[in-house]
């Protein structure tokens, strides 16, 4: 992990230009895992150069896999076949990767030599029996204490599929148990209480594996190779939210996200942000690989609290943060509930966002599974990220309306999915420093 930084932010005015955010982190994890066990090579472009998904190259190059990184945000897998994978002499270690983590945990589950997965303090904590339990049901044998990381997993030449019910919604279990499908016996079912992002079945069915879906559910059929394809990554919507946000929010602000993935699974805050009065145009720029792409024309416009309609929670789960961010500078109170998920984040961004906005002068009623957020005047002064990106550079944001500086402490971990970003938020004008 990095050293510690702290940011110092600060109303910079309005933010203008056209934008390219890094490519998205979902897609560059599960392009760099599911090239690792094709057959054959797989270029992928637009690989987001994050901590995260290169925590995920790195461990696929400690399994045996060689992987070519001949520019940044490009990387040349060499696949080794579904059973082409070799045991790492050490831990794994995926870092703050919740995603590498879980993926892997059913990935690897499916080998024949044994693996341990270990993460940082905050991936730690994270809930992984979630993972382990429905592994287990198709006969993974995987050790971990208190149900956290570090996980112990033996190989296993004896998995099944099943037919199973996700009692939270997923996408990281989801696919995790997609990917132990791949070497189970028989086909492995998943069912959504709601879809979420369906990366994983669009990719598997591109590099042609026997995976069917329909939005919230999914099918793999054991014992298919994969073949090979490119993979053309797009813009991280999640990288875009700041910046939609932050332009909606300062006066005079007119800004273009170019070419942002806008997968429906994902564009929940476009639609949330619009019933609180934003102006955001999209217009449709095709696709990238295989994904829906679109240029994001936002402009200034004064935003009202809304009560979030539950439905959209699962389709912006990432971008509460930022979300928090927009209802502390609307005009009422914002209403945010069924979103107990984001407790287990890198932090619980509940509390993390709540006691940031109260320092701030916010005025915030947590409830277990969301907040009531009243907007108002934001004063300068001192917010802890708790070392999760998506908290840090969401107070970033939110200090654009502050009347004072921002000190945002413990910043270093924008890193795993947004490198960049201050120098970007700059170019933009935010106003925002090392500290
Ligand atoms: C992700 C799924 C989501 C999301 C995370 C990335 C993925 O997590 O929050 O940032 O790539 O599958 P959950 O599956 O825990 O909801």
């Amino acid at each position: 992990m990095s050293a510690r930084r702290d940011w110092i932010a600060a109303p910079g005015g309005a933010l203008h230009g056209a934008l390219a955010v890094p490519g998205d982190k979902s897609v560059s994890h599960r392009a760099v895992m599911l090239g690792a066990i094709a057959e054959g090579t797989t270029r992928v472009d637009g690989f987001l150069e994050g901590e995260d998904t290169r925590a995920t190259a790195a461990v696929f190059a400690r399994l045996g896999v060689r992987i070519e990184a001949p520019q940044a945000g490009v990387r040349i897998v060499h696949g080794v076949g579904l059973h082409g994978l070799q045991p790492a002499d050490a831990p794994l270690d995926c870092g703050n990767a919740g995603t590498a983590m879980r993926l892997l945990a059913g990935l690897l589950a499916g080998q024949r030599f044994d693996s341990v997965l270990v993460g940082d303090a905050s991936l730690s904590r994270r809930p992984m029996r979630r993972v382990i339990e429905p592994l287990q049901q198709m006969g993974a044998r995987i050790a971990a204490e208190d149900g956290h990381a570090p996980l112990r997993i033996r190989g296993s030449q004896a998995l099944r599929g099943i037919d199973y019910r996700l009692p939270v919604a997923s996408a990281q279990v989801k696919s995790a148990l997609l990917l132990a499908g791949l070497y189970a016996d028989g086909q492995t079912r998943v069912r959504e209480p709601h879809p979420t992002r369906d990366y994983t079945e669009r990719m598997l069915a591109a590099f042609g594996a026997a995976c069917a879906y329909v939005p919230g559910e999914a099918a793999v059929q054991g014992g298919h190779a994969l073949s090979a394809r490119a993979v053309a990554v797009p813009a991280d919507f999640s990288s875009a939210a700041f910046f939609l946000v932050a332009a909606s929010l300062v006066p005079g602000s007119d800004l273009v996200l170019r070419r942002v993935g806008v997968n429906p699974r994902r564009t929940g805050l476009l639609q949330v942000l619009r019933l609180m009065g934003a102006d955001i145009a999209e217009h449709p720029a095709g696709s990238e690989g295989g994904e829906p792409v679109a240029e994001l024309h936002v402009r200034h416009a004064p935003l009202r609290g809304i009560e979030v309609p539950v439905a959209c929670v699962p389709d912006m789960i990432d971008e509460f943060p930022v979300l928090f961010a927009a209802a502390a500078c609307a005009e009422g109170v914002t209403r945010v509930r069924g979103a107990a998920e984001l407790r287990v984040k890198e932090s619980d961004r509940i509390a993390a966002m709540a006691a940031g906005l109260r320092a701030l002068g916010i005025r915030v009623e947590e409830t277990a599974d969301g907040a009531d957020i009243h907007g108002g005047p934001l004063q300068g002064g001192e917010v802890d990220s708790h070392g999760d990106h998506r908290i840090a550079m969401a107070f970033a944001v939110a200090a654009q309306l502050a009347r004072g500086p921002v000190r945002i402490a413990d910043v270093a971990n924008v890193a795993t999915s947004f490198p960049g970003f201050e120098a970007l938020a700059r170019a933009a004008g935010m106003g925002l420093a090392a500290a």
